[in-house]
């Protein structure tokens, strides 16, 4: 509950006061810039707490992303894969008592980022009801990397399209600005997304360092585009179950079960629940619907103009080609 609370430590304030500083969207007035990211106090604080604190143990599942790449989609995917011999997708009764269809996925996966906002060691014992711990950070590569060295945990990312994740960050964050915080129009936001000064940006950098790991670990991170999650979900389910150890038999998928778990994670069964039409996070009291927009590739064309949508184009495709990486 500290972080509803949003108190800083004294050393937090003391770093902030050091940083460089611009106009925050989301969580509070300012992000700063550490270690090349740009993040809200309040992460800040997480980012040197965990640093601190957290040691990855080798059996973690970390689903890292930028957000609105897919966060919510991906976590109740692994959540699914990794639960499916506890919490059946089989059957209609045993699906009726899925924990997705009660709880939102950030309530089943949890944010480090959250949990070491406070600014103090959090207990995670509570989350290891499982052989995997299954957890969650916005945190970029650069600042997790400390947390995760000497551990052979595996880390699950997603990327976007930074045309469609700039129009839906602009979104949530309009409705989830605090009231005091002046309205930014898209056109400023886009800016900032450009020069890469919005919360846990430069969205680019965000990429790099994960895309880069998969090349060089590629049993350490999978990486994955939400287009193509998007155009083959059965074939991106497959390899990410695999990945994660927990491949699906013969028999599970002659008995259909990744198309089960597909439809159990799909936009229009969730964004219709109860718990994700009208509930609530339980600390900030965000109304969990806001997670659920569209769900769709392509809808920056709906908002950006053909000269906003040629350069941010050519921005990826300059930040990306050297790396081999297209989106
Ligand atoms: P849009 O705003 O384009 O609709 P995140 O989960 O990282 O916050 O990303 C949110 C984006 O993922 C939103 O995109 C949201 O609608 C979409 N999304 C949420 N759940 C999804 C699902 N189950 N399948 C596909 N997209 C989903």
């Amino acid at each position: 509950a500290d972080q509803a609370d949003g108190i800083l430590t004294q050393e937090t304030t003391d770093l902030l006061s050091s940083l460089p500083k611009q106009k925050g969207w989301l969580y509070s007035d300012h992000i700063y810039q550490y270690q090349n990211f740009w993040y809200a106090d309040i992460h800040i604080q997480a980012v040197v707490n965990m640093q601190r604190n957290f040691k990855a143990l080798d059996t973690d599942i970390i689903v890292a992303t930028n957000p609105k790449c897919g966060t919510t989609w991906l976590k109740a995917l692994s959540f699914a894969i990794v639960n499916r011999f506890r919490f059946s997708t089989t059957g209609t009764t045993l699906k009726q008592h899925h924990p997705l269809l009660t709880s939102n996925p950030h309530s089943l996966v949890p944010s480090l980022d959250f949990h070491f906002s406070t600014g103090h060691s959090p207990d995670l014992t509570c989350l290891s009801d499982n052989n995997n711990r299954l957890l969650a950070t916005h945190f970029s590569l650069e600042s997790l990397l400390e947390c995760i060295k000497d551990s052979k945990c595996k880390l699950v990312y997603i990327c976007r399209d930074p045309k469609d994740t700039v129009i839906s960050f602009w979104h949530f964050a309009t409705k989830l600005r605090p009231e005091h915080l002046e309205f930014s129009s898209l056109e400023e936001f886009y800016q900032k997304f450009c020069s890469g000064i919005v919360e846990h940006g430069p969205f680019w950098d965000h990429v790099l360092g994960y895309w880069k790991m998969s090349m060089q670990y590629p049993e350490r991170v999978f990486f994955l585009k939400y287009e193509e999650l998007k155009k083959e979900p059965k074939l991106h389910l497959i390899k990410l179950a695999q990945f994660l150890d927990h491949p699906f038999s013969i028999d599970e998928e002659s008995d259909g079960v990744p198309e089960q778990i597909l439809e159990l994670c799909s936009f229009d069964l969730l964004s219709n629940l109860d718990v994700n039409k009208n509930g609530k996070t339980p600390v900030h009291k965000f109304e969990h619907n806001i997670f659920f927009r569209r769900g769709e590739v392509g809808d920056h064309v709906n908002y950006l103009t053909p000269t906003m949508i040629e350069h941010l184009d050519k921005i990826t495709e300059e930040m990306f080609l050297h790396y081999g990486l297209k989106l």
